[in-house]
């Protein structure tokens, strides 16, 4: 005998969100709405924002046209969840705005990443870290090549061994997208103002500049270790689009091989590893940190029992490196967090 059990219609129903999205316009708002729809997201309204100068403009969602308007303290009411990617200034002044709403932001930009009161989230490093959002209704998403190279050292340094990864020392290859549209636009024009240029933002005391100073101080909140030595020198290069990084690294405990290292970055989710080399337009497009060139070096003069490793790590600074970042955590925090909340 079957017995059919009649489930109400509501019940079936998923409880949809209603979003919205700052700096929709940009290279990352762009692509934060086609991961959203990519990943079927549950959203029941969706609102676009961007500056003054985009006020009226029309973008597309589900085959839909949407307009997109400015900011304003009223444009949050009602609204779940804003996804911020219009830069340092915005974020700061707004992101506590929405929150007055009730509106939780996560947040693209550099504004709250190291505020002690404000998570710093790679889904699949430290999710559990999105319940703290309630301290100030924000979440950071890292810098693109933090991202990246912490979703590669990640699983070598929580590994069931416990063997913990001790020094860093590591260089980037970035694509001008990272600067923003109209920077990408110009290099797509085949402006000759692009090179190999050894500085990302502004140069701080003793030398360092800004996007090496972010990698630093966020990897260690990230990995939960103050003490970890991380060297960063970051590079801008004339491609249009993703990141790579050489990483060189050494653990605290000495005995482990090559093949471990290689079997840990195998087993772990969201990298691909490879024997050869990734190149940046290999993760064009896609949601994986691609890892290649896994070996051990040999450096003379240092301490034998400190085995040094390399590895060349390569991402979608626009996907992994901001928007899929951030829809993940739009999707942890309301599949569990904000309902947990809410309860
Ligand atoms: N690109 C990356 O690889 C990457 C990775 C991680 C994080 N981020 C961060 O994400 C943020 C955005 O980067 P992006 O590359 O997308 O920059 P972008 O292409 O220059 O886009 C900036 C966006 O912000 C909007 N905007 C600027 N001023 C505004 C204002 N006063 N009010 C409202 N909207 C305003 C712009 O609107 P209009 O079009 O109207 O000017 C545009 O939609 C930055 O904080 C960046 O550091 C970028």
């Amino acid at each position: 005998m079957i017995f059919l059990v009649l489930v109400p219609h509501t019940e079936l129903k998923v409880k949809k969100a209603n979003i919205v999205i700052v700096g929709a316009t940009g290279n990352v708002g762009r692509e934060m709405i086609a991961v959203l729809e990519e990943r079927n997201f549950p959203i029941a309204r969706l609102k676009l924002v961007a500056s003054e100068k985009s006020s009226g403009k029309f973008m597309r969602y589900r085959g839909f046209s949407q307009g997109v308007e400015g900011l304003s303290k009223e444009i949050f009411h009602g609204y779940d969840i804003a996804l911020f990617s219009a830069g340092e200034a915005v974020s700061r002044t707004w992101a506590p705005v929405a929150w007055e709403s009730g509106c939780v932001v996560i947040d693209n930009s550099n504004a709250w990443r190291m505020d002690d009161e404000v998570p710093l989230v790679i889904p699949e490093v430290n999710p559990e870290t999105i319940a703290d959002y309630i301290r100030k209704g924000i979440i950071a998403n890292p810098n693109c090549s933090t991202i990246q190279m912490v979703m590669a050292l990640s699983p070598l340094d929580k590994n069931p061994h416990h063997y913990g990864i001790q020094n860093i020392i590591v260089s980037t290859y970035q694509s001008v997208s990272g600067a923003g549209a109209e920077a990408e636009a110009r290099l797509a024009e085949g402006s000759h103002e692009f090179d190999v240029i050894p500085q990302i933002g502004e140069f701080l005391e003793g030398g360092t500049c800004e996007e090496e100073a972010k990698m630093i101080r966020e990897t260690k909140k990230i990995m939960e270790k103050p003490h970890l030595n991380i060297v960063a020198n970051t590079v801008r290069v004339p491609i249009l689009r993703g990141h790579s990084e050489f990483v060189l690294f050494n653990f605290d405990y000495s005995y482990i091989s090559i093949e471990v290292v290689k079997a840990l970055l195998a087993s772990a989710p969201c990298i691909k590893l490879t024997d050869s080399y990734p190149i940046a337009q290999d993760a064009v497009g896609t949601d994986y940190v691609l890892v290649g060139r896994v070996r051990e070096e040999k450096i003379s003069g240092a301490d034998d029992n400190q085995k040094w490793f390399s590895m060349w790590v390569v991402a979608d600074n626009i996907r992994k490196g901001a928007a899929t970042n951030t829809v993940q955590i739009a999707e942890l925090l309301w599949n569990g967090y904000l309902k947990k909340a809410s309860n």
